[in-house]
């Protein structure tokens, strides 16, 4: 899980600089201060967030490195030339907690839920629910107790049921998850939805991330899961780089144009891009906002090989075999609602999405190699 958290006073002048670029933000930088960072694993989703804001104010940090690297950490200061103070603890200690939170000038929080691998979630459900839920209670306690009123959490497209028809608006249905990943999700979602009728004044900004992939256009950061990927786009890449033989492709009997799964991908960077709009937003909102994170297009499985072997030039031997229980057919969001009231929408296309992961694969062929 990875915990940003950024100082009221600087809040304005990051929105009102248009950022499009890590040089913009970090020609920006020199005027900003008081980023405190905290994760427990500075997972994929995180270490870019990271970089995106780190580029902005870049500080502090926490990630007991249970599911990340500390590479990524120096290679986001590397991209950024922040420095970042590093505290190895977990959210769910509430004593280190207590001392970051009364050490530094915190107004907003971003919280990425930490465990998120699907199947992982099956074999240890206990694990997740103390890890995701618990954290999330400690945080929010200790958001309480020094005043801190704004939170961004990182949701999922996996807290929607499956009962609903395309694409996926904020307001259909949620919960009746297929997995206990899902449920954390949908949990903590309630936790926050319940605080903040409890403390009115509080901004909570719920972000439905649909399929985050890519990496960051220097090569430096990317997706290195540990293990077997359980995700399509870094089993590709490390097919084409040669790590895997082939890609099994769960299933080819969906009700979809080719019969493999459909999903909505979002580059990464998008949606760091969405949090900080999220965190503009949060200052003239106060209460629960959901939003989408996606792109409003469906790509399937095949698609995706297809693509990505236009791109690189990589062939991606694969082999058709049984569907992936609990996966759903077609997935993908609608992102009005972030467009119409974040301004939001996202910018990088499935080229974009295949290169850059191909720049960090190339550049990392055994990711951060620990
Ligand atoms: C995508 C498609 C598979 C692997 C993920 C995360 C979840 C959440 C949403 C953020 C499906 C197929 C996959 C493989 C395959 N993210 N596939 N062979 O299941 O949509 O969920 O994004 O909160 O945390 O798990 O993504 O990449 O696992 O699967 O055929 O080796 O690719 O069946 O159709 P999914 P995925």
């Amino acid at each position: 899980m990875l915990f940003i958290f950024l100082n009221r006073n600087i809040f304005r002048q990051i929105i009102d600089n248009p950022i499009n670029s890590c040089t913009d933000i970090a020609r920006f930088s020199g005027t900003v201060k008081n980023l405190c960072v905290f994760a427990l694993s500075t997972p994929y989703n995180g270490s870019h967030n990271l970089n995106f804001c780190a580029c902005v104010i870049g500080h502090n940090l926490i990630d007991n490195l249970v599911n990340s690297s500390a590479k990524s950490l120096e290679r986001v200061e590397q991209i950024t030339g922040k420095s970042l103070d590093f505290y190895q603890n977990d959210v769910r200690d509430r004593d280190a907690m207590e001392r970051i939170f009364s050490k530094h000038d915190i107004d907003c929080v971003i919280h990425f839920a930490g465990l998120k691998a699907v199947g992982e979630s099956v074999a240890m459900p206990l694990e997740y629910y103390d890890n995701n839920l618990y954290s999330t209670v400690v945080l929010c306690e200790t958001m309480r107790d020094h005043g801190v009123k704004n939170i961004v959490f990182s949701s999922s497209a996996t807290v929607y049921s499956g009962d609903n028809t395309m694409p996926l608006r904020e307001n259909s249905h949620t919960g009746m998850c297929t997995n206990p990943y899902g449920w954390t999700k949908y949990m903590c979602e309630q936790i926050l939805r319940d605080t903040g009728k409890a403390i009115p004044d509080w901004s909570i900004a719920l972000l439905r991330y649909f399929n985050p992939i890519g990496a960051h256009s220097s090569g430096l950061i990317g997706e290195d899961p540990r293990g077997i990927p359980n995700n399509l786009m870094p089993y590709i890449s490390q097919v084409a780089i040669g790590r895997r033989d082939h890609l099994n492709v769960f299933g080819d009997d969906y009700d979809t144009p080719d019969g493999t799964g459909v999903r909505d991908y979002i580059h990464v960077v998008d949606l760091a891009r969405g949090h900080v709009a999220a965190i503009d937003y949060m200052q003239t909102h106060k209460g629960e906002n959901v939003f989408n994170l996606g792109t409003g297009i469906g790509y399937s499985v095949l698609d995706m090989v297809h693509a990505f072997e236009r791109v690189t030039g990589k062939k991606i031997p694969y082999e058709i075999t049984a569907r992936r229980p609990g996966d759903l057919a077609t997935v993908y969001a609608s992102p009005d609602k972030s467009a119409e009231l974040l301004g939001w929408k996202a910018q990088y296309n499935l080229d974009d999405m295949c290169r850059d992961t191909w720049a960090w694969q190339t550049k990392n062929p055994m990711g951060y190699g620990e």
